[in-house]
């Protein structure tokens, strides 16, 4: 009995003492004195791709999908889906003003602009394509080549058509086909004229939005369901890649996915639940996805609840590129007698953006460090903060950038970053209340104006 007892205390001590310090010492939380850092110093490569991004649903308006209607309603306990009981609208009007935005691409030096095509819009019913909405994006390209601004080209940036909705979207594998179906009709309209292409952007923020928090559409909350969205997006990017790499052009053209990296770190540092937290959060919205382009297996157990296990081994080779998204990092901690198991903390002394996410410009060097396991050239595809007021952002903007160059000089091989966004816009959820815009919109009467803290950005594009 005194030896079992032993041996059980033993344990307890390895789980509860032993484990907290191993991981405290394996994943340390990245901190640098930033008061030392003088931004002066930022400068990046020549030919580095300097950029910033769009989605058509949050710019060009009127749009008809799964979001315009998601829009509309209201979760069970009767709050509006959208803060405030927004909706999407006519947006930036970014269809009818293109080619003034582009100008304003063009006149603070910025040589990339990444955007995707609504697929509601180029094929608003099954297998019909619209001439007018593939003339529209024809008409982008080429007044963005004209004025010596390269295209990238989204092709899921979260938006679908209601027929594919009502199909399921992603919930089943062999909906996939149709996503297929589209991309080779876009590839094949555009690919002569346009070299980067981003095929789904940020599997885990639709499937965990969409299935688990419930945030963005369908608005469910089932944690099976998020495991095998993600799976089916992730596959869905391999065969697209595959079978665009087939066509005119494909082996010219730079494919990729754009993936969200989303820290996890435990609030108690020394607290076996909340590192069990961090760590099984970072696995579900991180590894597995990573996992999936390394060893070509997607794998997750939740015991009773998942068992989400695919194989494809092409999609080790199946991204020319890795396109990083990176906005926020988390602390999480667990409560043991809640059915609210899961709590995100922030620290007092955090800056906070008006998001729910912190300054944390290391963050986004750990990011490029956790994926760069993969052994792609990296592009950052989007980063940006939400600042109403102006205060932060070119603090944030130095920041991120200072960690970004960082990371160049530390050997890791990032070739482009794309601020997120090119002017405010619709923020899904949030409605039009989030401020990410490197120009302004107000929309009572859609001006743009260069904000001031845009120009710490503006800065370093143009810095010979
Ligand atoms: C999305 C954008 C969004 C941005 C800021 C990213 O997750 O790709 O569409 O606006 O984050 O929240």
């Amino acid at each position: 009995m005194a030896f079992e007892l032993i041996i059980f205390i033993v344990f307890l001590v390895i789980i509860v003492v032993l484990l907290p310090l191993i991981f405290h010492l394996k994943y340390p939380e990245l901190r640098w004195r930033w008061s030392d850092v003088d931004f002066k110093t930022i400068t990046f490569p020549r030919n580095f791709m300097w950029g910033t991004a769009t989605a058509a649903h949050q710019v060009e308006g009127d749009c008809i999908n799964n979001w315009s209607e998601f829009e509309k309603k209201s979760r069970a306990d009767g709050t509006p889906n959208i803060k405030g009981n927004q909706i999407s609208g006519i947006a930036c009007d970014h269809w009818n003003r293109y080619s003034d935005d582009i100008n304003l691409i063009r006149d603070i030096g910025v040589r990339y602009y990444r955007f995707s095509v609504e697929w509601s819009k180029i094929e608003p019913q099954m297998g019909a394509y619209n001439q007018d909405a593939l003339n529209h994006y024809s008409d982008v390209i080429d007044k963005l080549i004209d004025k010596g601004i390269t295209p990238v080209i989204t092709l899921h940036h979260f938006t679908h058509p209601l027929w594919f909705d009502q199909l399921g979207a992603f919930e089943k594998e062999e909906n996939i086909k149709y996503l297929i179906a589209f991309s080779k009709k876009v590839f094949s309209e555009y690919s002569e004229k346009v070299k980067y292409w981003c095929t789904i952007n940020e599997p885990a923020v639709v499937a965990t939005q969409g299935y688990f928090t419930g945030i963005f559409p369908p608005g469910k909350q089932n944690i099976k369901l998020t495991c095998i969205v993600l799976k089916n997006l992730l596959e869905a990017h391999v065969q697209i890649y595959n079978e665009i790499k087939k066509m005119k052009n494909g082996l010219e053209s730079q494919i990729g996915i754009v993936k969200n990296i989303n820290h996890f770190d435990p609030w108690r540092r020394y607290h076996i639940f909340d590192w069990a937290l961090a760590l099984f959060s970072n696995y579900i919205f991180n590894k597995s996805s990573i996992n999936f382009f390394k060893k070509g297996e997607f794998r997750v157990w939740i015991p009773g609840i998942a068992w989400v296990h695919h194989k494809n081994k092409s999609a080790c080779n199946a991204n020319d590129y890795f396109g990083l998204n990176y906005y926020s990092h988390n602390h999480v901690k667990f409560h043991l007698f809640s059915k609210e198991f899961f709590e995100l903390k922030f620290h007092s002394d955090d800056t906070m953006t008006d998001m729910p996410y912190t300054v944390y410009g290391e963050g986004i060097y750990r990011a490029i460090k956790e994926v760069s396991v993969l052994s792609l050239p990296i592009i950052i595809t989007e980063n940006g903060v939400a600042d109403m007021h102006d205060e932060i952002r070119s603090d944030y903007i130095n920041k991120y950038l200072y960690a970004t160059m960082k990371s160049i000089q530390h050997g890791y091989n990032v070739i482009g970053y794309f601020y997120w966004s090119l002017m405010d816009n619709f923020e899904w959820a949030f409605g039009y209340d989030m401020k990410f815009g490197l120009y302004a919109v107000d929309f009572k009467n859609q001006k743009r104006e260069l904000r001031r803290g845009s120009q710490a950005f503006v800065e370093i594009v143009n810095k010979k």
